[in-house]
Protein backbone atom coordinates (compact mmCIF):
# COMPACT_ATOMS: atom_id res chain seq x y z
CA UNK A 1 0.00 0.00 0.00
CA UNK A 2 1.94 3.46 -1.06
CA UNK A 3 1.92 6.57 0.74
CA UNK A 4 1.16 9.57 -1.83
CA UNK A 5 1.70 12.90 -0.32
CA UNK A 6 0.70 16.03 -2.65
CA UNK A 7 2.00 19.13 -1.74
CA UNK A 8 1.57 19.45 1.64
CA UNK A 9 0.66 22.79 3.96
CA UNK A 10 -0.38 22.70 7.46
CA UNK A 11 -1.00 25.41 9.28
CA UNK A 12 -1.60 25.06 13.07
CA UNK A 13 -4.49 27.44 14.23
CA UNK A 14 -2.11 29.47 15.99
CA UNK A 15 -0.61 30.81 12.37
CA UNK A 16 2.25 28.02 12.77
CA UNK A 17 3.25 27.30 9.25
CA UNK A 18 4.03 23.57 10.26
CA UNK A 19 4.89 22.30 6.96
CA UNK A 20 5.21 24.26 3.71
CA UNK A 21 5.02 22.12 0.50
CA UNK A 22 5.59 18.79 1.07
CA UNK A 23 5.36 15.92 -1.88
CA UNK A 24 6.28 12.38 -1.00
CA UNK A 25 5.57 9.20 -2.25
CA UNK A 26 6.82 6.35 0.15
CA UNK A 27 5.90 2.84 -1.62
CA UNK A 28 4.68 -0.69 0.34
CA UNK A 29 7.57 -2.63 2.36
CA UNK A 30 9.94 0.92 2.32
CA UNK A 31 11.87 1.71 5.88
CA UNK A 32 12.60 5.59 6.12
CA UNK A 33 13.99 7.35 8.70
CA UNK A 34 13.18 11.11 9.15
CA UNK A 35 15.89 13.06 10.44
CA UNK A 36 15.41 17.08 11.17
CA UNK A 37 15.82 19.55 14.07
CA UNK A 38 13.44 19.99 16.36
CA UNK A 39 10.49 21.96 15.17
CA UNK A 40 11.16 20.64 11.48
CA UNK A 41 7.66 19.21 11.19
CA UNK A 42 8.25 15.72 11.61
CA UNK A 43 5.77 14.79 14.05
CA UNK A 44 3.00 17.16 11.96
CA UNK A 45 4.03 15.35 8.78
CA UNK A 46 3.51 11.79 10.34
CA UNK A 47 0.17 12.84 12.48
CA UNK A 48 -1.58 13.73 8.66
CA UNK A 49 -0.90 9.60 7.97
CA UNK A 50 -3.40 8.44 10.32
CA UNK A 51 -5.66 11.51 9.89
CA UNK A 52 -5.16 12.85 13.42
CA UNK A 53 -4.45 15.97 11.41
CA UNK A 54 -5.92 17.15 7.62
CA UNK A 55 -4.12 19.46 5.35
CA UNK A 56 -4.56 22.79 4.85
CA UNK A 57 -4.18 22.22 1.46
CA UNK A 58 -2.64 19.86 -0.75
CA UNK A 59 -3.63 16.33 -0.30
CA UNK A 60 -2.25 12.36 1.54
CA UNK A 61 -3.38 9.49 0.41
CA UNK A 62 -3.06 6.19 2.06
CA UNK A 63 -3.60 3.39 -1.03
CA UNK A 64 -6.42 4.99 -2.59
CA UNK A 65 -7.97 6.26 0.60
CA UNK A 66 -8.03 10.29 0.54
CA UNK A 67 -6.88 11.02 4.49
CA UNK A 68 -10.25 13.35 4.62
CA UNK A 69 -12.61 10.98 3.75
CA UNK A 70 -11.90 8.60 6.21
CA UNK A 71 -11.77 8.83 10.00
CA UNK A 72 -8.99 8.05 12.66
CA UNK A 73 -10.43 5.02 12.95
CA UNK A 74 -10.66 3.90 9.35
CA UNK A 75 -7.57 4.63 9.15
CA UNK A 76 -6.10 2.91 11.76
CA UNK A 77 -6.70 -0.52 9.92
CA UNK A 78 -3.74 0.65 7.30
CA UNK A 79 -1.47 3.07 9.93
CA UNK A 80 -0.40 2.25 13.07
CA UNK A 81 1.31 4.95 14.91
CA UNK A 82 3.47 4.57 17.98
CA UNK A 83 3.21 7.53 20.03
CA UNK A 84 6.61 9.85 20.84
CA UNK A 85 5.69 9.44 24.39
CA UNK A 86 3.49 6.01 25.47
CA UNK A 87 1.62 8.29 27.87
CA UNK A 88 0.03 10.08 25.57
CA UNK A 89 -1.01 6.58 23.87
CA UNK A 90 -1.66 3.96 27.05
CA UNK A 91 -4.64 3.84 28.83
CA UNK A 92 -5.34 0.50 30.29
CA UNK A 93 -5.00 -1.21 33.74
CA UNK A 94 -2.72 -4.27 32.06
CA UNK A 95 -0.65 -4.97 29.66
CA UNK A 96 -2.72 -7.65 28.00
CA UNK A 97 -6.12 -5.76 27.34
CA UNK A 98 -3.63 -2.61 26.43
CA UNK A 99 -2.34 -4.63 23.72
CA UNK A 100 -5.57 -6.32 23.02
CA UNK A 101 -7.42 -3.11 22.58
CA UNK A 102 -6.35 -2.15 18.76
CA UNK A 103 -7.24 -5.75 17.31
CA UNK A 104 -10.46 -6.22 19.08
CA UNK A 105 -11.36 -2.36 18.19
CA UNK A 106 -10.62 -3.46 13.99
CA UNK A 107 -12.94 -6.48 14.57
CA UNK A 108 -10.94 -9.24 13.91
CA UNK A 109 -12.17 -12.24 15.48
CA UNK A 110 -11.41 -13.65 18.79
CA UNK A 111 -9.07 -15.97 17.66
CA UNK A 112 -6.60 -14.03 15.77
CA UNK A 113 -7.07 -11.23 18.33
CA UNK A 114 -5.26 -13.78 20.43
CA UNK A 115 -2.77 -14.76 18.46
CA UNK A 116 -1.65 -10.99 17.33
CA UNK A 117 -1.10 -10.45 20.94
CA UNK A 118 0.58 -13.37 21.62
CA UNK A 119 3.09 -12.66 18.85
CA UNK A 120 3.63 -8.46 19.81
CA UNK A 121 4.05 -9.37 23.19
CA UNK A 122 6.70 -12.06 22.25
CA UNK A 123 8.24 -9.50 19.80
CA UNK A 124 8.54 -7.05 22.79
CA UNK A 125 9.52 -9.05 25.32
CA UNK A 126 7.10 -8.65 27.17
CA UNK A 127 5.31 -12.10 27.28
CA UNK A 128 6.30 -12.15 31.23
CA UNK A 129 4.90 -8.85 32.13
CA UNK A 130 1.04 -9.43 30.82
CA UNK A 131 -0.90 -8.99 34.21
CA UNK A 132 0.92 -5.87 34.66
CA UNK A 133 -0.10 -2.43 34.87
CA UNK A 134 1.65 -0.17 32.25
CA UNK A 135 2.17 2.49 34.83
CA UNK A 136 3.84 0.12 37.11
CA UNK A 137 6.22 -0.41 34.69
CA UNK A 138 9.50 1.64 33.98
CA UNK A 139 9.53 4.07 30.93
CA UNK A 140 11.56 1.58 28.90
CA UNK A 141 9.15 -0.90 29.54
CA UNK A 142 6.09 1.26 28.79
CA UNK A 143 7.55 2.08 25.00
CA UNK A 144 7.78 -1.66 24.65
CA UNK A 145 4.13 -1.89 25.49
CA UNK A 146 3.28 1.39 23.25
CA UNK A 147 4.95 -0.58 20.35
CA UNK A 148 2.79 -4.26 20.99
CA UNK A 149 0.36 -2.79 20.67
CA UNK A 150 0.37 -0.73 17.89
CA UNK A 151 2.24 -4.05 16.09
CA UNK A 152 -0.40 -6.16 17.20
CA UNK A 153 -2.74 -4.20 14.79
CA UNK A 154 -1.30 -5.93 11.90
CA UNK A 155 -1.10 -2.58 9.60
CA UNK A 156 0.43 -2.56 6.58
CA UNK A 157 2.20 0.74 7.93
CA UNK A 158 3.93 0.89 11.16
CA UNK A 159 5.04 4.56 12.08
CA UNK A 160 7.85 5.35 15.18
CA UNK A 161 7.79 9.04 16.67
CA UNK A 162 11.29 9.18 18.48
CA UNK A 163 11.26 5.67 19.53
CA UNK A 164 14.78 5.42 20.89
CA UNK A 165 14.68 8.55 23.02
CA UNK A 166 15.00 7.91 26.53
CA UNK A 167 15.84 4.11 26.09
CA UNK A 168 19.21 1.95 27.19
CA UNK A 169 21.07 0.42 24.76
CA UNK A 170 18.90 -3.18 25.53
CA UNK A 171 16.19 -1.18 24.46
CA UNK A 172 17.43 0.21 22.02
CA UNK A 173 18.49 -3.52 20.33
CA UNK A 174 14.79 -4.37 21.12
CA UNK A 175 13.01 -1.97 18.85
CA UNK A 176 15.65 -2.42 16.12
CA UNK A 177 14.61 -6.07 16.11
CA UNK A 178 11.18 -5.02 15.93
CA UNK A 179 12.02 -3.13 12.64
CA UNK A 180 13.75 -5.98 11.51
CA UNK A 181 11.05 -8.38 11.37
CA UNK A 182 8.11 -5.50 10.61
CA UNK A 183 10.85 -5.24 7.43
CA UNK A 184 11.16 -9.10 7.20
CA UNK A 185 7.05 -9.10 6.92
CA UNK A 186 7.13 -6.97 4.08
CA UNK A 187 5.23 -4.08 6.00
CA UNK A 188 6.01 -0.14 5.19
CA UNK A 189 8.21 1.36 8.28
CA UNK A 190 8.26 4.95 8.79
CA UNK A 191 10.89 6.40 12.53
CA UNK A 192 11.59 9.58 13.14
CA UNK A 193 14.21 9.72 15.08
CA UNK A 194 17.23 11.94 16.75
CA UNK A 195 19.81 9.01 16.59
CA UNK A 196 21.71 9.42 13.54
CA UNK A 197 23.15 6.12 14.20
CA UNK A 198 20.21 4.42 14.43
CA UNK A 199 18.72 5.82 11.25
CA UNK A 200 22.10 5.02 9.66
CA UNK A 201 22.04 1.21 10.53
CA UNK A 202 17.89 0.71 10.16
CA UNK A 203 16.99 2.30 7.13
CA UNK A 204 18.12 1.99 3.45
CA UNK A 205 16.12 5.46 2.43
CA UNK A 206 16.73 8.87 4.59
CA UNK A 207 14.43 12.02 4.44
CA UNK A 208 16.08 15.00 5.86
CA UNK A 209 13.13 17.52 6.92
CA UNK A 210 13.90 21.79 8.38
CA UNK A 211 11.47 24.20 8.46
CA UNK A 212 8.52 22.13 7.14
CA UNK A 213 10.41 21.11 4.07
CA UNK A 214 12.28 18.31 2.59
CA UNK A 215 15.59 19.17 2.41
CA UNK A 216 16.77 16.10 1.05
CA UNK A 217 15.57 12.29 0.67
CA UNK A 218 17.44 9.20 -0.88
CA UNK A 219 19.64 6.34 0.12
CA UNK A 220 20.80 6.74 3.57
CA UNK A 221 24.72 6.58 2.38
CA UNK A 222 24.33 9.43 0.13
CA UNK A 223 21.83 11.61 2.16
CA UNK A 224 24.18 11.13 5.46
CA UNK A 225 27.20 11.98 3.33
CA UNK A 226 25.69 15.10 2.68
CA UNK A 227 27.27 17.23 5.70
CA UNK A 228 27.25 20.36 4.63
CA UNK A 229 23.37 20.40 3.51
CA UNK A 230 22.30 18.40 6.82
CA UNK A 231 24.78 21.12 9.29
CA UNK A 232 22.06 23.56 8.24
CA UNK A 233 19.36 21.18 9.74
CA UNK A 234 21.83 20.31 13.00
CA UNK A 235 22.01 16.54 12.13
CA UNK A 236 25.19 15.65 12.72
CA UNK A 237 26.39 12.22 10.12
CA UNK A 238 26.90 9.19 11.93
CA UNK A 239 29.95 8.43 13.93
CA UNK A 240 31.21 5.82 11.37
CA UNK A 241 30.67 7.76 8.61
CA UNK A 242 32.47 10.72 10.25
CA UNK A 243 35.29 8.66 10.97
CA UNK A 244 35.15 6.81 7.61
CA UNK A 245 35.68 10.25 6.13
CA UNK A 246 38.66 11.66 8.25
CA UNK A 247 40.19 8.15 6.97
CA UNK A 248 39.44 9.42 3.28
CA UNK A 249 37.56 6.55 2.47
CA UNK A 250 35.40 7.48 -0.63
CA UNK A 251 32.41 5.73 -0.01
CA UNK A 252 30.06 6.96 2.75
CA UNK A 253 29.69 4.25 5.32
CA UNK A 254 26.37 3.90 7.68
CA UNK A 255 27.49 0.53 9.78
CA UNK A 256 30.09 -1.91 10.39
CA UNK A 257 30.10 -3.84 7.69
CA UNK A 258 29.88 -1.16 5.57
CA UNK A 259 33.22 0.49 7.65
CA UNK A 260 34.92 -2.87 7.50
CA UNK A 261 35.09 -3.35 4.03
CA UNK A 262 35.56 0.20 3.53
CA UNK A 263 38.81 -0.25 5.54
CA UNK A 264 39.50 -3.20 3.39
CA UNK A 265 39.56 -1.89 0.26
CA UNK A 266 42.06 0.83 1.35
CA UNK A 267 44.38 -1.35 2.77
CA UNK A 268 43.90 -3.65 -0.41
N1 LIG B 1 -0.24 21.57 18.72
C1 LIG B 1 0.48 22.56 18.19
N2 LIG B 1 -0.01 23.81 18.15
C2 LIG B 1 0.72 24.82 17.59
N3 LIG B 1 1.95 24.67 17.06
C3 LIG B 1 2.48 23.43 17.09
C4 LIG B 1 1.78 22.31 17.64
N4 LIG B 1 2.56 21.22 17.51
C5 LIG B 1 3.68 21.63 16.91
N5 LIG B 1 3.64 22.96 16.64
C6 LIG B 1 4.67 23.76 15.95
O1 LIG B 1 4.79 23.28 14.62
C7 LIG B 1 6.14 23.21 14.21
C8 LIG B 1 6.51 21.77 13.86
O2 LIG B 1 6.45 20.96 15.05
P1 LIG B 1 6.63 19.40 15.04
O3 LIG B 1 5.88 18.81 13.92
O4 LIG B 1 6.30 18.91 16.40
O5 LIG B 1 8.20 19.26 14.77
P2 LIG B 1 9.21 18.05 15.04
O6 LIG B 1 8.42 16.80 15.28
O7 LIG B 1 10.06 18.01 13.81
O8 LIG B 1 10.02 18.46 16.25
C9 LIG B 1 6.94 23.79 15.37
O9 LIG B 1 7.13 25.17 15.13
C10 LIG B 1 6.04 23.60 16.57
O10 LIG B 1 6.29 24.55 17.57
MG1 LIG C 1 8.34 15.54 16.94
Amino acid sequence: MNIEISDLHFTYPSGVQALRGISLTIEAGEQVGIVGQNGAGKTTLVRHLNGLLHPTAGEVKIGDWDTRKYSVAKLAARVGYVFQNPDDQLFSRDVRTEVAFGPKNLGYPKEQVEALVSEALEMTELADKTEANPYDLSPTWRKMVAIASVIAMDTPIVIFDEPTTGQDAASVARIANVIRVLRERGKTVITITHDIDFCAENFERVIAMSQGRILLDGKANDVLGQEEILAATYVDPPQLARLGRRLGFKETVRNEEEFLAALKNMSA
